[in-house]
Formats: C-alpha cells, sequence, structure tokens
C-alpha cells in the first residue's frame, strides 16, 4: 500500500496501479475525495482529523491481508487495465452471494463474466443455469422458470419444476432481463425476497436456495425512468454492479484477443493441406483492428478473425487485406469524425458523462497511436499529433515528452 501525502488537498502522485491512500495535511474537499477514490484511493486522511494515525495504521494493517486470486481460465483474456480491474470486481462479487446486476454493450463478456462468478463462488459444485429471457414468450416465462402442476394448462400432461429449481445450491442467470414482461417482474421480487417458489397451478410454496446473477446491454434506469421495469426488482438486482468495458475501451487486449481466435479457430477447423496455419497478424492489421470502434464487441472481432481465416487463401499471416471490408471503410470515415455527437449528447443525458476521464483517454489514445507510428520517437510522434502535439522549436518532442510522463505511456506506444 502506497501513501501518497500532501500539504495542499490537490490530487498529484497519485500511483499509477496498486493501493494507495492519501494523507493531506488539510481537509480535502468532496469532489476531491471522489476523485481520490475514482482513482484507486483505498481511503483519505486529513491530518487533524480525528484518530488519524489509528487509521491510518488500520489500513495498512487491512492492505497486509490479501484474499487469494483465484485461477483466471487461460480462455479469458484479459490483459488491459480496465479488464484486470474487472477480474478484481468478479472475484469479490464470487466471494459473496449477493445478485449482480452485470451490464455492458453487446459482445463484451456478460455471459462469461456471470460463469467465472459462479465458478469461483462456493455454489461451483452445483448447476448454473443461464436464463435468455428474450428467447422465452412472455407467456411461457412464468412456467419456464418456476414449473408447472400437470394440468396447470391445456398441453401441460407432465408436472415440470422449472429452470430456477434446476438451479437449487447453484446459480441463476437471468440474461437480458430487460426482456422480463412487467406482471413476472413482481413474482420475480417476491422469490428474490422470500427465497421461495411455486409451480403454476399449485399453491404449495417450496423454499429455493439460488444465487441470483442478471445481465443486460440496456440503460435500466432509462427503461424504470419510463415505465417498463421495475425500480423494486433493478434494486435488489443490482444490489452489486458490474459494468463490462467496451473492447474500444480495452485495446490492449485486442492482439492477445486476436491470437487467442486464431488458436480456437484451429483447435475446430484443420488447416487445409497446402494452406499454412495462420500463426499472427502483421503489425499494421493489428493497428487497424485497434482503431476500429467494435460495436458488437469481442463477439465481432471473432467474427472478423474467423470470416478472415475462412475467406485467407495464402500465407501464415493475417494481413490487413484479410479483414473484413468496413474495417477499412470505417477507418476512412474516422478521420471526419473522431467523436461521436450522438455518445456525447446520450451520455450527457443519462448523467455518465466523465469529462476529464474522456479527455484524458482520447489523449492516451492519440499518444499512444503517434508513438507507435514514429517507432517511439517524441518529435515525429509531435508532428502526427498535430500542434497541440509540438514542443518548442529548440525541443520539438517537449510536448510529447510531458505528455507521457504524465499519461504514464512508453515510447513504444503502450500504457
Ligand atoms: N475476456 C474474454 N476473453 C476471451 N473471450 C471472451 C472474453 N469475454 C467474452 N469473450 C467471448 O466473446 C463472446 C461474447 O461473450 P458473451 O456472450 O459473454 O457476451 P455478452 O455480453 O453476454 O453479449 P450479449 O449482450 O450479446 O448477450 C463469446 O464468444 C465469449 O467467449
Ligand atoms: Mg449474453
Amino acid at each position: 500500500m502506497t501513501v501518497v501525502c500532501s500539504a495542499r488537498p490537490r490530487l498529484e502522485g497519485a500511483p499509477k496501479s496498486g493501493p494507495w491512500v492519501w494523507l493531506c495535511e488539510q481537509a480535502v474537499p468532496v469532489d476531491m475525495l471522489r476523485l481520490a477514490v475514482e482513482q484507486g484511493a483505498v481511503d483519505v486522511f486529513h491530518k487533524g482529523s480525528r484518530d488519524w494515525e489509528a487509521r491510518l495504521l488500520r489500513r495498512l494493517e487491512e492492505s497486509l491481508v490479501e484474499a487469494p486470486a483465484p485461477r483466471v481460465p487461460a480462455t479469458f483474456i484479459a490483459h488491459s487495465a480496465a479488464a484486470k480491474a474487472l477480474l478484481a470486481q468478479l472475484a469479490q462479487a464470487a466471494r459473496t452471494s449477493m445478485p449482480v446486476l452485470l451490464t455492458g454493450e453487446t459482445g463484451t463478456g456478460k455471459e462469461v463474466a456471470a460463469r467465472l462468478i459462479h465458478e469461483w463462488s462456493e455454489r461451483r459444485s452445483h448447476t448454473f443455469v443461464p436464463i435468455n429471457c428474450a428467447a422465452i414468450p412472455d407467456e411461457l416465462m412464468e412456467g419456464e422458470l418456476f414449473g408447472y402442476a400437470k394440468g396447470a394448462f391445456s398441453g401441460a400432461v407432465h408436472g415440470y419444476d422449472g429452470l430456477v429449481s434446476a438451479a437449487e445450491g447453484g446459480t441463476v442467470l437471468l440474461d437480458e432481463i430487460d426482456d422480463t414482461p412487467h406482471a413476472l417482474q413482481s413474482k420475480l421480487l417476491r422469490v428474490l425476497e422470500d427465497r421461495v417458489i411455486s409451480r403454476l397451478g399449485e399453491n404449495a410454496w417450496r423454499k429455493v436456495d439460488f444465487r441470483i446473477l442478471a445481465a443486460t446491454n440496456r440503460d435500466l434506469k432509462q427503461l424504470i425512468e419510463r415505465g417498463l421495469f421495475g425500480e423494486d426488482l433493478y434494486e435488489r438486482l443490482a444490489t452489486v454492479q458490474l459494468h463490462l468495458p467496451p473492447l474500444r475501451e480495452r485495446q490492449e487486449d485486442v492482439e492477445p484477443l486476436v491470437l487467442h481466435w486464431l488458436e480456437r479457430y484451429y483447435a475446430v477447423e484443420a488447416p487445409a493441406p497446402d494452406h499454412p496455419r495462420v500463426r499472427s497478424a502483421t503489425s499494421e492489421a493489428l493497428e487497424v483492428l485497434r482503431a476500429y470502434p467494435w460495436p458488437g464487441n469481442i463477439r465481432e472481432l471473432r467474427n472478423a478473425i474467423y470470416g478472415a481465416l475462412v475467406a485467407k487463401r495464402a500465407g501464415d499471416e493475417l494481413l490487413l487485406s484479410d479483414l473484413p471490408r468496413r474495417l477499412w471503410q470505417r477507418e476512412r470515415a474516422n478521420t471526419s469524425a473522431l467523436v461521436s455527437a450522438q455518445e456525447v449528447e446520450r451520455r450527457v443525458a443519462s448523467g455518465t458523462m466523465n469529462l476529464r476521464a474522456e479527455l484524458e483517454r482520447l489523449e492516451r489514445l492519440a499518444l499512444q497511436a503517434a508513438l507507435r507510428r514514429a517507432g517511439g520517437n517524441a518529435s515525429e510522434a509531435a508532428r502526427l499529433l498535430g500542434e497541440v502535439g509540438r514542443g518548442r522549436a529548440k525541443d520539438p518532442g517537449g510536448t510529447v515528452r510531458t505528455m507521457m510522463k504524465r499519461l504514464g505511456a512508453s515510447p513504444r506506444g503502450g500504457a
């Protein structure tokens, strides 16, 4: 644990990784407290506050008691800081039986994350039951979830215990939870509160022991505002909320994911006798893959790689020209619209905008791209960044070096 000391309540010198506490000579205003925690501070102390020395000592002692990190399966790629932070949150969630709401765009890995929580939890020896709420017709959903008695409706020739019962002792994932019909939402709330279920056509209630996880790629808060999702149920499901970052915010994961999908492809498909096995991608191809915004996230990347391999005619390297056309077209379109006005509008409206973090992300992306292209040469990178990146005439790379230091970027274009 690092202790960052400062005379004034200004956040300077926060470590880039690892837990830290901030010890300040003066009282820290609420805005700065929030910012410090956002940057990974475990606690913040003002030297004049009551018992600050004892509290600091306690934080240092607590940091020595670390829970053992669970084993990450080799198929789960997590090289970027965002993915590593997610893994740590999943491990924390796995230690409890609390409901967890997994949010994130399509293809970001919500189901994979839910499986990890189950596998890492005490419930791992019982069943993990994923239920896709959008795939079950509304009128059949209650019966599918909670079961039905023989003769409960025409066609119910046998009794059925339902999917929730199948997860006894284990974990239920309610995927696409936003698609749950309103009437069933109240029943679900009751089940979550009382842990009892009853089959359709029966009055008996049975106790069940299961953990509930839910996933959605929609903004449930907005659905609540429009009266389409129950606030009570949301509060229950979102006891712990984990957000899966989109692939465009995990650029360091693109190359390992490409290698991962190359390997997975050949685990199923044997290369044709006269075709060499593709083992890598050229740096230009990777650069285009990293720059693409991937609206379909990891699933879309997988499909792009598999598609390229199916169509590939020769060579053991994935080339720029092997990649789907839309990646190129997008590259060109990007030059005119670096920031999506629509997305900015959406985030401001939903209160999820963090301008400071977004500006830093843009700076970091531009800096990394320029450094990669310039082979680590700061003056050349400054030229590629346009006016803002240029230093003084005597030291044209000065601004870039200052930026590198501030953003913790390496000359090779990594973070
Ligand atoms: N960290 C990861 N490493 C490797 N593959 C991953 C990772 N996360 C997700 N995937 C893969 O990406 C694909 C999409 O994952 P998943 O189905 O969990 O996404 P999702 O968020 O549930 O998507 P949707 O909202 O469309 O249901 C799957 O093929 C999954 O194996
Ligand atoms: Mg899913």
